[in-house]
């Protein structure tokens, strides 16, 4: 009876998980989807405790009359996973948001080591070969995701460099490492020896480190999206191993729906999913010369800007993760609403990965409560350009960056990007002339329709209002 209740409350969690990713897919339904998801989530911690409370009891550990030390471990461990959680989760700041998903990611890729080590131990006896290739896969799959999230998060919160990291032959030794690996898995099934696990946990902690800072900057989006399938994966093994239908379930829908965003982002990004799963494989990490000289930038101010925009009938805006850093939203949708009573038609172009998180623009924006029938995806509103008055760039650089359509050395060459000096006219609204996220520099500053307006971009945009 308690059982079938347990079954039951799995099959609504995992209806929840469903849900929630469904709700997640449009902005209108995303907090709905996120509540879905929040509600399996506690069901599904509320009747595993259940169940193993139960199981505990009936196995007869609660008979000797001392409480079950390890109902006890498993609500303590809880408690400070969760006390971290919250207290992570309130402290993160939203341009932090990547980096965070990263390092949680890396969890989950521990837990599933821990899992499968745990399992070795617990039925080196009596396992199955069947028992053991679970175990092996999900001690891989974790490991990979463990050290592959680690190398992601120093990457994306800027504590080592954004540039591949490419050792000669690094594709040889991903695949040797991989070929070992499955020789090793073929051989575990066999005979289940600890020095195979050794070895294999080993290499793939390495191989993880070497997946992930083999990928330049500029690929990073992708990246997360696909540590974030792997960590399903592995959660999926895990669950496997012991035996939990609805880790198995929620592993699955993790590890298939971040895998199904990867395919999306590299087609958004024009680049191969193959190459960038395998750890930059096929690419040489050539880059074009950084020195290279674009002649000079034209500086404007806040005044002028305002001027421009009232004289403008058309106006395209194209954040960037620098809106975000600066908290711009709320002046910039003050300012759209303010041209449009003047009759100015306003819209925004978002690049699929402008910001550092999917769907970060389009975040912010719906936060600031700008119309989502303004906000149009790249390929929507690329070809408008040419008959666009004024661009406002706030705080984007890679995703407005020429170079990729004509430097095919450029690390970020291939990638598509907001044809934005097809305007009439550019404002690029940044604090100085560095480098954007892949660390290139930008011919679009230097174009002769291109006007620099530096300073925060909140402050600048506060300015303009003023002007107006
Ligand atoms: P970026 O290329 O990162 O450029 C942001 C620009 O904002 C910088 O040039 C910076 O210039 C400016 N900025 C920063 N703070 C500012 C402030 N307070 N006020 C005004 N300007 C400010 O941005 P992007 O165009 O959004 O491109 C995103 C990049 O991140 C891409 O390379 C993408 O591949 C990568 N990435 C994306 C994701 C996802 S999923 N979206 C995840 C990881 C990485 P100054 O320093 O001169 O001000």
């Amino acid at each position: 009876m308690t059982t079938t209740l347990v079954t039951g409350a799995y099959i609504i969690a995992g209806l929840c998980f469903i849900l929630a990713l469904a709700g997640l897919s449009k902005h209108e339904t995303a907090k709905r989807g996120n509540l879905f998801g929040m509600i399996g989530m506690g069901l599904a911690l509320v009747f595993i405790i259940l169940a193993t409370v139960l199981k505990t009891t009936t196995d007869g550990v609660e008979s000797s009359g001392g409480p079950s030390w390890a109902i006890i471990a498993i609500l303590a461990a809880m408690a400070v996973g969760a006390a971290f959680g919250v207290w992570k989760a309130l402290k993160v700041e939203m341009t932090g948001m990547p980096e965070l998903i990263a390092l949680f990611h890396s969890f989950v890729g521990l837990t599933a080591v821990l899992v499968g080590w745990g399992a070795y131990f617990e039925n080196i006896d009596h396992a199955t070969g069947l028992h053991n290739g679970e175990l092996f896969v999900g001690v891989f799959i974790g490991a990979v995701t463990f050290t592959g999230s680690i190398i992601a998060y120093l990457k994306l919160s800027g504590k080592m460099k954004s540039k591949p990291l490419v050792i000669p032959y690094h594709n040889v030794i991903n695949l040797a490492a991989l070929v070992v690996i499955v020789g090793l898995a073929v051989w575990f099934v066999l005979a289940p020896a600890l020095w195979l696990l050794v070895i294999m946990t080993i290499i793939s902690l390495l191989l993880g480190l070497h997946l992930v800072a083999s990928i330049g900057g500029g690929d990073m989006p992708v990246v997360v999206s696909m540590l974030n399938s792997y960590s399903g994966w592995a959660a999926a093994a895990a669950g496997f191993t012991l035996n939990n239908d609805l880790l198995i379930i929620t592993g699955a829908l993790v590890g298939s729906s971040g895998a199904y965003l990867s395919l999306i982002m590299c087609r958004a990004m024009n680049r191969s999913f193959f190459s960038v799963i395998a750890g930059g494989f096929g690419s040489d990490g050539a880059v074009s010369g950084e020195e290279k000289d674009y002649g000079e930038y034209r500086e404007t101010t806040a005044p002028e800007v305002a001027t421009m925009l009232k004289n403008a009938g058309s106006v395209v805006i194209t954040p960037g993760y620098g809106m975000a850093t600066s908290q711009a939203q709320g002046v910039v949708a003050d300012l759209t609403a303010k041209l449009r009573a003047q009759g100015v038609e306003v819209r925004f172009g978002i690049h699929p990965v402008a910001g550092r998180l999917p769907g970060h623009m389009n975040v912010l924006l719906a936060e600031a409560r700008v119309p989502y029938d303004i906000v149009l995806e790249m390929d929507e509103i690329n070809e408008d350009f040419a008959e666009t008055d004024v661009v406002l760039v706030i705080g984007a650089n890679d995703t407005v960056n020429p170079a990729a359509m004509e430097d095919p050395h450029s690390p970020i060459a291939g990638m598509p990007v907001l044809e934005v000096w097809n305007a009439n006219t550019v404002v690029v609204f940044k604090r100085s002339m560095n480098t954007g996220y892949a660390g290139v520099q930008n011919p679009l500053f230097f174009k002769d329709n291109t006007v620099m307006l530096f300073g925060d971009a909140k402050q600048r945009v506060e300015d303009i209002i003023s002007a107006l």
